[in-house]
């Protein structure tokens, strides 16, 4: 074990650079003036109505239908600080005139909504977008959803969600950004800079909510709502880099989760909300509840009642209900009878108020939305953005005798559940979506390739078969020179509240395949699904497999795309696909044990293994193919001998040996050989999208900083221990170009 010298980074990481919530301090200090002189004009109740978020009656509705609300009537008597759920600017007018001119003070209300992957124009799922690797298109794509929320008179959404899962059997994986602790902290602050942009008083910018705050993705058996139990250690190592990451990007509001933690729900989480995400993590914002998660603090049995479940809330310091009404019932009650201050809910209402006076929303109640959607909606210019940031999401896993991509002299079999329904193109989650404004896969290949050469069959439902569904499409795919087939899961399988205990493709579509396949004709499987799937069947039956994802607006355009060749597939799995169900959860930074087991072929008895199941998962985390190659040689640590707190240089060559253009995603991963805790066998810490054109090299150059080689040592801390660190680099976390370095004291 090393000597426990270290570099204390805790104190780096947040404070320094955490981005002002104001566009500057002194426009701070002015918000504050002004946000004070209006409390003192409040009654409490009135502070306390501030801390009420109301769902709307023709809006969407979210969770569970509790109790009915005259909204009106809140609203009058100032009891509703926010609501979610609107889905038109006509509706938030509604809503907004009633507080303005029928509430004794006028405050304005502040509109939430999830907008996940897109606002009108639909992003793939998020796990989608997360394998392009792309943080400039990710942070645009947020940037585009944005200005049409904003535009709708929506300025703040429930995203990102930060949450890391290794748990394909837990449908939110959709909404997340996969198992990467690295590329999720990267793409969550992405996120928040293009929701946020450098002003929230600019009016095409909108609220982030990092969610769901915390370890959410962790929930025991993967099934939605359980309990999560963690070692601190390990929340602290692989779940919080995201959480922190956007906040440390100036995210302005964070969303309680639905879980425990520790034991105690994180709605009444002391250590979470207080200590944790306020005093260490510096946070500024406000929080809000996830949906009733006040109230359920009653059903996890830590509270008696309403009352008891408010005082837990309170004492976390939630600014804010979702929905239930706990505060509303009891705060008076709470702070009359003493059990809590006046001063705290002055603090709770305090930030909200200043959130309100940054978005301008005081000056200007009616700045967001109007007529604004007109013009600001599914813009030309931003459709070409998600055409082309689904298309890079798009991830090959398998491309047997090149039939990818198509000569364009084929005559194509288009077949299966997904292939013409612009419905299932959106996910979960879909936004504002219009429907009819989303391409299907069909409509896409028809453009490119000629209605004549495309022949259509539906084959069988998601879940179900069609009579005669599969003799016609045998019939299709025999008058043709090859089958696209989309296969897998529905949007109603993607999201909230979806979990499964099979992560197989349904048996309708299976028959389907297995009937195409005797045709004897080249299948390309195209896999929609929003969670790595146990694709074992789909691989024996079919020559090619492309996941497209749920791919949003311009999925028919991006896939034709890419199965053309006018595009060459770069996505890469940000979820390991795991070869059947039973080695979930499985993730490439695994923890190392005592008994690893260093060579799979191995027969020895005593290792870490399965008795009839390999340790490899099917397509490990970083995996995709191209339509070229890419080799890597001379890897160079340039540093090999560095001090504590300098950081690592590190160079590869990367060549396009293949006779195409394409991108790759150089990938870093590195270990802590000896440390004063077990470490990962290997973690990402670098990654670049690099763009090359066939027969061509070039060197790539990482630095590999103090904090990638911090963790949350023995000692309690997030700190860099000295040591020798080995570093591969290459295609997928598989790289086997090594080098290593040693960091002294
Ligand atoms: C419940 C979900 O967990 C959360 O992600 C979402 O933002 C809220 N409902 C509001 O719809």
């Amino acid at each position: 074990m090393k000597l426990f010298t270290k570099l204390t980074l805790t104190a780096a990481l947040v404070g320094s650079s955490l981005v002002s919530l104001a566009a500057s301090a002194d426009n701070d200090k002015q918000i504050y003036k002004r946000v004070d002189a209006l409390m003192k004009k409040m009654t409490l109740i009135e502070k306390i109505g501030q801390l009420q978020q109301l769902s709307s009656r023709e809006g969407v509705i979210t969770g569970p239908e509790g109790e009915k609300v005259n909204t009106e009537d809140f609203i009058r008597r100032g009891w509703c600080g926010s609501m979610l759920g609107v889905k038109t600017a006509k509706d938030v007018a509604y809503y907004q005139e009633i507080a303005l001119k029928e509430s004794r003070l006028g405050i304005p209300i502040l509109f939430g909504y999830d907008i996940i992957h897109g606002c009108r124009i639909i992003f793939p799922e998020n796990l989608g977008m997360s394998s392009s690797w792309d943080l400039a298109a990710i942070e645009k794509s947020a940037q585009i959803a944005a200005r049409e929320t904003a535009s709708i008179g929506i300025a703040w959404t429930f995203s990102p969600m930060c949450d890391i899962s290794t748990e394909p059997r837990w449908g939110r994986v959709s909404e997340g950004s996969g198992e990467d602790p690295y590329l999720g902290a990267k793409i969550a602050a992405a996120m928040v800079r293009g929701y946020q942009g450098k002003d929230l008083g600019d009016p095409n910018t909108i609220l982030a909510c990092v969610k769901h705050f915390a370890a959410y993705g962790a929930p025991q058996a993967g099934r939605d709502y359980h309990t999560v139990d963690m070692s601190r250690r390990m929340f602290r190592d692989r779940y919080l880099p995201p959480y922190r990451a956007a906040i440390k990007a100036g995210a302005a509001t964070v969303m309680t989760s639905f879980n425990d933690f520790e034991g105690i729900p994180a709605t009444g989480n002391k250590w979470l909300m207080r200590d944790l995400l306020r005093d260490e993590l510096g946070f500024t914002g406000f929080i809000v509840t996830d949906w009733a998660a006040t109230d359920e603090m009653r059903a996890h049995g830590v509270a008696a009642n309403r009352k008891e479940a408010a005082k837990l809330a309170f004492d976390a310091h939630v600014n804010m209900n979702m929905v239930d009404r706990d505060y509303i019932r009891y705060g008076e009650e709470l702070v009359k009878e003493g059990t809590i201050s006046e001063k705290t809910i002055n603090l709770l209402c305090r930030e909200i108020l200043a959130m309100k006076f940054r978005l301008g929303l005081f000056d200007e109640p009616h700045r967001y939305g109007g007529d604004r959607y007109k013009s600001e909606t599914y813009l030309t210019e931003n459709l070409a953005i998600a055409r082309d940031v689904a298309r890079k999401s798009m991830v090959l896993l398998e491309n047997k005798n090149e039939v990818l991509p198509l000569k364009g002299t084929e005559r194509i079999a288009l077949i299966g559940p997904y292939a013409d329904n612009r419905k299932e193109m959106s996910g979960a989650w879909p936004g504002l979506v219009e429907h009819n404004r989303s391409t299907t896969f069909r409509e896409g290949l028809e453009t490119r390739f000629g209605k004549e050469n495309i022949a259509y069959a539906e084959g069988c439902k998601p879940f179900e078969a069609i009579e005669g569904g599969i003799a016609e499409a045998v019939r299709v795919a025999e008058d043709a020179d090859v089958v696209l087939l989309t296969m897998g899961l529905p949007n109603s399988c993607s999201g909230e509240a979806t979990s499964l205990t099979s992560i197989e493709v349904p048996q309708a579509q299976r028959e389907l395949l297995k009937a195409l396949d005797n045709t004897g004709k080249p299948i390309v499987v195209l896999l929609v699904t929003g969670r790595p799937m146990d694709v074992g069947f789909e691989v024996e039956h079919a020559d090619a497999l492309l996941v497209t994802w749920h791919a949003g607006t311009m999925a028919g355009p991006a896939l034709a795309d890419v199965v053309s060749g006018d595009f060459n597939p770069s996505g890469r799995l940000t979820m390991t696909f795991p070869v059947n169900i039973g080695q979930v959860p499985i993730h490439y930074n695994m923890k190392r044990t005592g008994r690893p087991m260093l060579d799979p072929n191995s027969k020895a008895k005593y290792l870490s293994r399965y008795l009839f199941t390999p340790n490899e998962p099917r397509y490990p985390f970083g995996y995709g193919l191209s339509y070229t190659t890419f080799d890597y040689s001379d890897l160079k640590v340039l540093t090999p001998e560095v001090k504590m707190g300098e950081s690592v240089k590190v160079s590869v060559k990367v060549r396009n040996s293949g006779k195409r253009d394409g991108a790759e995603v150089v990938q870093l991963y590195l270990r802590d050989d000896v440390a004063s805790t077990t470490r990962p066998v290997r973690e990402l810490k670098g990654f670049e999208r690099v763009e090359l054109r066939s027969g061509k090299e070039r060197t790539i150059e990482f630095e590999i900083t103090p904090e990638d080689m911090s963790f949350w040592t023995i000692n309690e801390e997030f700190a860099q221990e000295p040591g020798t660190f080995h570093v591969w680099i290459g295609h997928d976390s598989n790289a086997s170009l090594e080098g290593a370095f040693s960091v002294n004291r």
